[in-house]
């Protein structure tokens, strides 16, 4: 499934000049662009999209009020993946080889920095309001706590809270942010972009409860990640920390999370739980909270693209 198909005319139009912005965004010396463009290859424009729409919500806003928000969105969010992608030592994303792979640790950091860098050169040269470029460092901080708080955790258990406050930080503020950016630049009134933001926190815990789920059972060659790679760098989800409460195997499992032993051993005890269904009964339950929050007054085919990207994020397979 994929979420494109439910666009509007107006959205997949929106979404094809944002993809002819991506490179030259990112083009100016030839090794950064070489670094820099195969990283864009495969991504789901998630954020941008949701920006896009958030800000079209009501009536059209022109393009370059838009779009230069929209691919500095895309940007941040591959420069936090290469430096997500250095911290796990991944070597492939998106199917790709990673820039740490590629390069080495010392470039992919400043690949990182530069897309970073060049994503607030495009806020800052084109006269976004402070409100704009507060929920923007706001969300880049949120990310960067996320991610510490996760990595200082790596190998222990979290509670049911402590991993929610980490998907918060490191997924759904972000998601959330390119709801409320919409709203903000479509002008809309204070309550809708506060519930368009709270649309977005649910997607946000759905989509990053689904992709703990793909980390163990998605397929491989769909995910472009290898299986289980959470569990080998020591991050510990969802379907773990249920498991953990009902297995009859919980020492055990205990033990291969703590001591990063076998994916394969852990996914067995894992399947035979009732994890996966009660994970992705949690994630329906929060694309069911996003999807109370959607105002009433927005446009039909904002609405449907919306509720399309909801259903989108549980089902996905990538
Ligand atoms: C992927 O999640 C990673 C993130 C959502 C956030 C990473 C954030 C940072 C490294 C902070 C630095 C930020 C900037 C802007 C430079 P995941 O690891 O759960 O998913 P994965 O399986 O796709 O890796
Ligand atoms: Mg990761």
């Amino acid at each position: 499934m994929n979420f494109v198909a439910a666009l509007s005319e107006a959205a997949e139009k929106n979404l094809r000049v944002l993809e002819d912005q991506i490179a030259p965004a990112i083009g100016e010396d030839p090794f950064i662009f070489e670094a820099c463009a195969p990283l864009f290859k495969g991504g789901k424009r998630l954020r941008p999209m949701l920006f896009l729409l958030c800000a079209n919500c009501k009536t059209s806003t022109p393009p370059e009020k838009t779009m230069p928000l929209a691919v500095a969105l895309e940007l941040i969010h591959t420069a936090s993946l290469v430096h997500d992608d250095i911290i796990d030592t991944s070597k492939t994303r998106r199917g790709v080889e990673t820039a740490n792979s590629k390069y080495g640790a010392q470039i992919a950091v400043l690949t990182g920095d530069y897309l970073f860098a060049k994503a607030f050169q495009l806020v800052a040269e084109n006269n976004y309001d402070a409100q704009v470029t507060s929920t923007l460092s706001k969300l880049v901080k949120n990310l960067c706590v996320g991610e510490i708080m996760q990595d200082r955790r790596l190998f222990q258990i979290p509670t049911l809270e402590e991993y929610y406050t980490q998907i918060n930080l490191k997924t759904a503020i972000f998601l959330s942010s390119c709801c409320r950016l919409g709203g903000i630049v479509a002008k809309t009134d204070a309550g809708e972009i506060e519930n368009l933001a709270a649309y977005g926190t649910g997607l946000g815990l759905a989509f990053q409860i689904t992709d703990d789920l793909l980390d163990f059972f998605g397929d491989e060659k769909v995910t472009g990640k290898p299986r289980g790679g959470d569990l080998k760098s020591g991050v510990i989800t969802l379907p773990v920390i249920r498991a953990l409460e009902t297995s009859k195997k919980s020492s055990e499992l205990r033990e291969i999370v703590t001591g990063g032993g076998s994916v394969d051993e852990a996914i067995k005890i894992i399947l035979e739980t009732d994890a996966v269904g009660w994970c992705t009964a949690r994630a329906k339950a929060h694309i069911e909270s996003a999807l109370v929050n959607l105002p009433f007054t927005l446009k039909t085919s904002v609405t449907l693209a919306l509720e399309q990207i909801a259903s989108f994020v549980v089902d996905r397979t990538r």
